[in-house]
């Protein structure tokens, strides 16, 4: 398996697909950068992604700031809670993650404390894998990159563009008309310092990431008939491996509706971008494994010559984010649920005792009492009342006032909404792709990346059997009309056709036309397909449109 891994470096960095960044200064791990064929791949992933997740679901896309200040992470949690366990070597002074050092001697190394991770590396004499040092304790280490805004504001850059939603919900809920759910979707960066990371293109400093955060009423039921008859990979927390229908899936109570729901979309995604779904699972987390957020989780793993990767995770965060940012920023975060018909409740009313409030607050006496009547409570009222009149609190004392309960008739409740988070690592997509869709001819041991058509960075490539009588010209002229109609396309007149045909392979380019002799005779051309090196001939005049249906994937080769 490291072989496949080997031969994928080569390739990406030999045909411009990625390579590790900063090179001419020696690289930092856990940075890398897209070369022109691998920035093509990872934005034609995600426009089909958009397709798939936004455009057909109807959601709302946003694009926030990646930067934001501390008072946003404080409430979310990532400022106090957004950490990995590490250990560092008493003699070299490297440092691991422990969950990569342990991962052979246990099930799941996340869901472990440090006095379980403690006892695995004594007993299993676990040394430095640079220098066969002894380790030191095991240690916390925050993930967050810290940053300063301005002068002196601490701030932090995203670990997951997730928070952009959250913050928004009012505005966005807004936007939605009030309606719920509503799916707001983000692509962006994320930023997390990891520890040390030696897993490639798999565990970065900087990545891209498309997320969905999917605002729900709990109390709304599910509807079932999203859920289709898709046959879902699944590996409970207790271990037991089920392939289940998605139906049946959830008739048993084993996820939320919508994870279910976004598993199957997920399934389907990866399978059109080039993943081998066989070797696709979800993986739901231990209890102790779940992030500070998040009440369930399933992680879309794919098999890897890594082993089993996470390359998407849905995580069920219940009210926690909606709540926390309330909490934290004073600002109503809730949604309104209608009742079916109006509801009389019990409501307690303030009646203000002027007598009291006049010597006590002077000239703004009145203005408090028109506060304290407009208040209508449900919840007991007691004590000191603090009324806010232009964020100014007034302190009113228990015997300034009078609590009498009232009915009243009521059409609805605000209440704070449910999430459920698939949250896509696209790197980590991009480079399973590549595992995947990768092989060699038996014949002539080419090496080829098998892209879906939809994805392929280049689609067509235009070759002249020769580069003179005219062949030439007439293959330029094609790719121009190739390239105006928004084919990306390419030109090679170097070397054999064979040796053409196999540097097209190497970068997954789905067909290759050959403009030949019989070309100035009949206007034809050939058409090569790249899975199964067939060729046919087709006329010049209809090239485009032929090449669109077959690039959007509307036409099969075969079907030519
Ligand atoms: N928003 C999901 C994550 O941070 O992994």
């Amino acid at each position: 398996m490291k072989e496949l891994r080997a031969k994928i470096v080569d390739i990406a960095k030999r045909r411009g697909i990625y390579w590790g960044a900063y090179e001419i200064y020696s690289g930092v791990s856990g940075f890398y950068d897209y070369g022109p064929v691998g920035a093509l791949l990872k934005k034609n992933i995600l426009d089909y992604w958009l397709e798939e997740f936004v455009y057909k679901d109807g959601l709302l896309l946003i694009d926030s700031p990646a930067i934001g200040p501390d008072s946003v992470y404080k409430a979310s949690g990532h400022a106090d809670k957004f950490t990995d366990y590490m250990v560092r070597c008493n003699s070299c002074g490297h440092a691991f993650r422990v969950d990569e050092l342990i991962a052979e001697y246990t099930d799941n190394p996340d869901a472990l404390s440090p006095e379980e991770i403690n006892e695995i590396i004594q007993k299993h004499e676990i040394r430095c894998p640079d220098c066969n040092g002894e380790f030191g304790p095991v240690e916390e280490f925050h993930l967050m990159f810290s940053t300063k805004i301005g002068l002196d504001k601490l701030g932090f850059l995203r670990p997951e563009t997730a928070q952009g939603i959250f913050v928004n919900f009012p505005t966005l809920y807004r936007v939605n008309r009030e309606k719920l759910p509503m799916g707001v979707a983000q692509i962006g960066r994320a930023y997390r310092n990891e520890i040390s990371p030696r897993q490639g293109m798999l565990r970065q400093r900087e990545f891209n990431m498309a997320e969905i955060e999917l605002f729900f009423d709990p109390e709304t039921e599910f509807n079932k008939e999203l859920l289709g008859d898709i046959v879902l990979p699944l590996k409970t927390m207790d271990g037991a491996e089920l392939k289940l229908r998605a139906k049946d899936a959830y008739n048993s109570g084993i996820a939320n509706g919508y994870t279910l729901y976004y598993m199957g979309k997920i399934l389907r995604f990866l399978e059109r971008v080039g993943i081998d779904i066989s070797r696709v699972r979800f993986r739901q987390h231990h209890r102790e494994e779940l992030a500070h957020y998040s009440r369930d989780t399933w992680d879309c793993e794919i098999l890897l010559s890594y082993g089993w990767v996470e390359a998407i995770g849905i995580s069920y965060r219940g009210d926690y984010d909606l709540s926390r940012h309330m909490k934290y920023s004073g600002v109503d975060m809730r949604a309104f649920r209608k009742f079916g018909k109006e509801k009389i409740v019990q409501i307690n009313k303030i009646v203000p005792r002027m007598e009291l409030l006049g010597p006590r607050f002077k000239a703004m006496a009145m203005k408090i009492a028109r506060a304290m009547e407009d208040m209508e409570l449900t919840e007991e009222v007691s004590g000191t009342l603090r009324v806010e009149i232009d964020g100014r609190i007034y302190e009113v004392p228990e015997e300034a006032y009078e609590v009498i309960s009232i009915e009243k008739k009521v059409t609805g409740e605000r209440f704070v909404p449910h999430v459920i988070e698939p949250s896509f690592g696209i790197d980590r997509i991009v480079y399973a792709i590549l595992e995947h869709s990768f092989y060699e001819r038996e014949d002539s041991g080419y090496k080829v990346l098998r892209f879906a058509p939809q994805i392929a960075p280049v689609k067509v490539g235009v070759f002249p059997l020769m580069s003179k009588d005219g062949l030439d010209t007439i293959a330029m002229d094609i790719l121009k009309m190739l390239r105006i109609s928004g084919i990306n396309a390419y030109y090679d007149d170097s070397g054999s056709i064979g040796r053409r045909y196999a540097r097209a392979d190497e970068i997954g380019v789905p067909y290759c036309i050959t403009v030949d002799y019989q070309t100035k005779e009949d206007s034809t051309v050939t058409i090569r397909h790249r899975d199964t090196t067939e060729q046919k001939r087709l006329s010049r005049d209809n090239l485009r449109d032929l090449l669109r249906k077959l690039v959007l994937e509307e036409l099969k080769f075969e079907e030519l």
